[in-house]
């Protein structure tokens, strides 16, 4: 069975971005190491768009060949005038509002969630990459084999969690931890059943 893996980037308290999500200051951390490590190790979870204008969309997936993420999250590209954002992936989005996609290659997710991504774990290939948001981290936390973390040095006092759900005791074992000139910390925990 291959993974479900919640790869996201947060602050050292533990959030995902500004209390309404909004992330954009994560970046300022992709400096040049940074960007070789998600270059060679996880090309695929930067988006098409991204890849494009810098040469870099024929680099092959690493980690996932499939990606998961809550409509909020993808309204995000929507907004930019994208709708196929990891058109190297399979690309699946929940939500139970929206009545039809607006591209192709997106399959909108409107019931039994946690089915379906247990289907798609049931499938060969590379993991699957739950993109976030937090409410879709909370829905699947049961589901999610694996965490990587990008913690970057900053404290945020308060934002949007990493997972919207409530309390409990989910226990994983750490992996891996690697270390970044910036002090950007990227750590891979495996869940223990
Ligand atoms: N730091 C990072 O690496 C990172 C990564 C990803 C996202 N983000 C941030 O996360 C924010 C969005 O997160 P969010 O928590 O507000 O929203 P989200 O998790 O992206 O999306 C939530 C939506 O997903 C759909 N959904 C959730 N559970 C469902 C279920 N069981 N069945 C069907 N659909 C379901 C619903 O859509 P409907 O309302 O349409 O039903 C729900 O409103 C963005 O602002 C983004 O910047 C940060």
């Amino acid at each position: 069975m291959r993974k479900l893996t919640y790869f996201i980037a947060a602050s050292v308290d533990g959030f995902i971005g500004r209390p309404d999500g909004e992330a954009g200051f994560f970046t300022e951390y992709v400096d040049e190491e940074f960007f070789e490590f998600l270059k060679s190790e996880f090309p695929e979870t930067m988006p098409t768009h991204g890849r494009q204008p810098l040469g870099i969309d024929d680099l092959e997936n690493q980690q996932f060949d499939t990606i998961v993420q809550g409509r909020a999250s993808y309204d995000l590209a929507l907004e930019a005038g994208v709708t196929s954002p990891y058109a190297h992936m399979r690309q699946y989005v929940a939500s139970r509002t929206m009545e039809k996609s607006p591209d192709p290659a997106v399959e909108i997710i409107s019931e039994d969630l946690r089915g379906r991504v247990r289907a798609l774990k049931e499938e060969g290939g590379l993991g699957v990459y739950l993109c976030g948001g937090s409410v879709l981290a909370g829905e699947l936390l049961d589901e999610i084999d694996e965490l990587i973390v990008k913690t970057y040095p900053l404290v945020l006092g308060s934002g949007m969690p990493m997972f919207a759900s409530g309390f409990g005791l989910e226990r994983f074992a750490l992996e891996s931890v690697r270390t970044f000139g910036n002090g950007a910390l990227v750590s891979r925990y495996s869940r223990e059943r």
